[in-house]
């Protein structure tokens, strides 16, 4: 597995219209509909790059900022932005086109870190990265910062767990919008 891959050799994009069937009762796009076109195109691109099946581990930043109507053509956009050993950050970015006026909008963008699995389920080597372009090296870069971060924050969160006690942190629920009703 050492044989780099480009990463334009696994850029994926699907389109997919938004059909009345994927509304809320708001009218607008079911987020969840579109959480599920991300890990489809996520998928599509990990297992391209890792040449084999691909899981979902982990998922970044999902804000919806903008609502996506019925009748709108959702193109989302997938590429590696990261390799580790068995695991690949998957960059996608979420463009939201009105077929009418051509309008196109960015809705959001994520990223997904999948895992290559083998046929026996475990976590399998994928290949290297080959980096063409510097916005490709400054991605890749700004990966490694979110994953030290990542796990920053993920110490930081445990160690405020283990002081959350009740007595200590009780000035914490003034002016929050609660009742302490036992
Ligand atoms: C993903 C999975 C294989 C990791 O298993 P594990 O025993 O932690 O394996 P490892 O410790 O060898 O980790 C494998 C890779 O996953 C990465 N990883 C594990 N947990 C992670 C997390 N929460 N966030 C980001 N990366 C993670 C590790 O950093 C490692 O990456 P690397 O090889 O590039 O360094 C296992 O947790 C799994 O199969 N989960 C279920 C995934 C699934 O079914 N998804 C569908 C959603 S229902």
């Amino acid at each position: 597995m050492n044989t780099s891959r480009p990463v334009k050799y696994s850029q994926t994009t699907i389109t997919e219209l938004m059909i009345p069937s994927y509304a809320n009762f708001g009218g607008k796009i079911h987020g969840g509909i579109l959480l599920s076109l991300m890990d489809k195109v996520a998928y599509a691109c990990a297992s391209k790059h890792a040449g084999g099946y691909c899981v979902t581990v982990s998922v970044e930043t999902v804000d919806f900022r903008e609502p996506i109507e019925v009748g709108e053509l959702v193109s989302l956009k997938a590429s590696v932005n990261y390799v580790g050993r068995t695991s690949l950050i998957v960059g996608i970015r979420v463009e939201s086109e009105n077929v009418v006026t051509g309008h196109v909008r960015h809705t959001n963008t994520s990223y997904f870190t999948m895992v290559a699995k083998d046929a026996s389920n475990q976590p399998k080597e994928v290949p290297p990265l080959r980096l063409e372009t510097k916005e490709e090296v400054r991605r890749f870069l700004e990966c490694i910062k979110r994953k030290e971060l990542k796990n920053h924050y993920k110490e930081e969160l445990s160690l405020q767990k283990l002081n959350l006690e009740i007595e200590g942190n009780i000035d914490l629920l003034g002016g929050e919008r609660c009742e302490i009703d036992f």
